[in-house]
């Protein structure tokens, strides 16, 4: 889409700010250009496709292809459902709002939006980690990840704690049969001391918070891995990566003092 538009978009500076910020902007400023537009006096499906354009140009401003996405659905699908049930009494929305905010409450929002990790995306981590004796999955979702930690590790303990009631109960159920535990509850309160492996799939944003929390609490010659994001100016001690697959990054925390580095005896 910054393809598409991309000399709307690139005459828009806008601050860096933290998700879902930039999709709610998009999709409020599509309908703030139709209600203006509207009371200006122009056809309502002009004036929505000015507002398309306005929220799109706002969408391509977002980072990854699925924000953009995101950001760019939400004015056209709202307009479409606004025009689709437009005989509905509006209670109906606030009782459609209950199952989105009980999947995804707004901390877990902010954090990481629900991607499960894909089956096979963690081949080869365990020939460079050895065998850890107890895995996090911190932030486990619907249980994706656990399952994939499960076939690396037939033997670990293996744990996930999830935000989201609605996604922790149904992660149960799938961790159940794998021998894994999950438990509901915020993934930066819950300390990480006694893991030899914490597991994230979060986002680009948190991970200084997460090497932050795992160079604190992490013990010499535990791990850090991380599905697809990077931390940010730590140099990892391997990074696995090919065709059709994405990054597994995988770090370890030096013993508090000592400096991060590429390449050493990793355990
Ligand atoms: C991208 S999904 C990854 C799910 C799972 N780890 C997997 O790879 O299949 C990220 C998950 O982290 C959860 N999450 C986000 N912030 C969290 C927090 N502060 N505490 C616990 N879970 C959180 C979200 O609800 C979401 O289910």
């Amino acid at each position: 889409m910054s393809k598409l538009l991309p000399h709307a978009a690139a005459g828009l500076a806008l601050p860096r700010w933290p998700w879902p910020a930039p999709a709610l902007l998009a999709w409020g400023a599509g309908w703030a250009a139709w209600w203006l537009l509207v009371a200006a006096g122009l056809p309502p499906l002009l004036a929505l496709a000015v507002g398309l354009v306005v929220a799109l140009a706002l969408a391509a401003r977002c980072t990854g292809w699925r924000r953009r996405l995101i950001a760019a659905a939400g004015f056209p699908l709202s307009a479409l459902a606004l025009g689709l049930a437009a005989g509905l009494p509006s209670w109906i929305w606030l009782l459609l709002l209950l199952p989105l905010l009980a999947a995804y409450p707004l901390r877990a929002w902010r954090d990481a939006p629900f991607f499960p990790t894909p089956v096979a995306a963690l081949d080869g981590l365990a020939a460079l980690t050895g065998t850890p004796r107890r895995v996090l999955d911190a932030g486990c979702g619907l249980g994706h990840g656990l399952a994939e930690l499960r076939r690396l590790w037939p033997e670990a303990e293996i744990e996930g704690i999830e935000w989201s009631p609605l996604l922790a109960g149904l992660a149960r159920l799938r961790a159940a049969p794998l021998g894994a535990r999950v438990r509901r509850g915020d993934l930066w309160a819950g300390s990480w001391q006694g893991f030899d492996l914490v597991y994230v799939f979060q986002r680009p944003e948190t991970m200084a918070r997460a090497w932050a929390k795992a160079e604190h609490e992490l013990a010499p010659g535990a791990w850090l891995v991380s599905l697809e994001f990077a931390v940010p100016g730590v140099a990892p001690k391997a990074c696995l990566q090919g065709p059709g697959r994405r990054a597994v990054w995988i770090y370890q925390p030096a013993a508090p003092g000592a400096a991060s580095m590429v390449g050493g005896n990793g355990r």
